[in-house]
């Protein structure tokens, strides 16, 4: 496995590799890796036969305030998870290498990037589908994998891929969860003990709204009372979000189909996580 921290080099391997008649397979993090992102480079191994990782802490897709300083770092760790999954390269540049001075260009998606996570965090989607097109400039993969827990991202990425021709495959991965259900995220390091509790309103709120629905109880703003009831309980949870979504345009729905997601935003403290699931089958 090479570490490599520069585009120049990267775009050398990546042409060696396609002169060679590989297919690259593309893993985007922003590092501090765990069961979830390994899940992806399980995959991306299957699909490709150079697997690269990127681990890169995206400074433009956090907001004034945002926990761009405290999100967790360790580049030596991530390196023997990713050696042990078989990745063939890390790409892990500098912030100046992404951006250096005089950067001018952006990309941004229009309409389903203003919903939700949007909506709290304006200018963040603009940051992921800048760096993200970037990467794939950079990496030139024909398969990249993305999770679903940031679920409305995937929406995101695959809107602009279809909209900018982009020559690649995106393959959406199920949400990989801790065996008591928290979804794994590596902001969950910054949660006290107490707070780890308590963010397992989370998941119970997806499986209760499952239940209802599953016994007719199909009304949005009923489902959406009941769990308000219960996350609002948890002495440190702020909600952010919660909403009740067609899978594909994001907009909200009343009452819960087969493509009814449930998505959640909340504080514990000052970490925010996320978390979905449908809602029918
Ligand atoms: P990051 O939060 O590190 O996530 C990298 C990838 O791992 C994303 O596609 C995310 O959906 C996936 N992932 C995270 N937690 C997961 C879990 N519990 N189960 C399955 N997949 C999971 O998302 C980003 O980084 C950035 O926005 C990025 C796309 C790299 C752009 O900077």
């Amino acid at each position: 496995m090479e570490i490599v921290s520069t585009v120049a080099t990267m775009q050398q391997r990546v042409s060696d590799a396609r002169a060679k008649g590989q297919k690259i397979s593309f893993v985007p993090t922003m590092g501090y890796l765990h069961q979830g992102h390994l899940s992806l480079l399980e995959e991306g191994r299957k699909q490709g036969d150079l697997l690269v990782l990127s681990i890169f802490v995206n400074p433009t897709q956090f907001g004034q305030g945002e926990d761009f300083e405290e999100y967790p770092r360790d580049l030596d760790r991530d390196a023997e998870l990713a050696e042990t999954s078989g990745v063939d390269i890390i790409f892990a540049p500098m912030a100046s290498e992404m951006y250096p001075k005089g950067y001018a260009t952006y990309v941004d998606v229009e309409g389903i990037t203003e919903l939700l996570c949007g909506a709290s965090r304006p200018g963040h989607f603009r940051g992921v589908t800048t760096v993200v097109s970037k990467l794939f400039n950079i990496v030139q993969p024909q398969v990249a994998l993305f999770g679903n827990k940031d679920f409305q991202q995937l929406a995101v990425i695959r809107q602009m891929v279809f909209d900018l021709n982009m020559p690649i495959e995106i393959i959406g991965m199920p949400i990989f969860r801790e065996n008591d259900g928290l979804a794994m995220s590596s902001r969950n390091v910054n949660l006290s003990d107490e707070q780890r509790q308590q963010a397992l309103v989370l998941s119970r709120s997806l499986a209760t709204a499952k239940r209802l629905a599953s016994v007719g109880d199909i009304d949005c703003r009923e489902i959406i009372a009941t769990l308000k009831k219960s996350i609002s309980a948890q002495p440190d949870a702020r909600i952010d979000y919660l909403k009740i979504c067609h899978q594909r345009t994001l907009e909200e729905q009343t009452r819960v189909d087969s493509d009814s997601v449930l998505l959640l935003a909340v504080f514990f403290g000052k970490t925010r996580l996320i978390d979905n699931g449908f809602l029918l089958g």
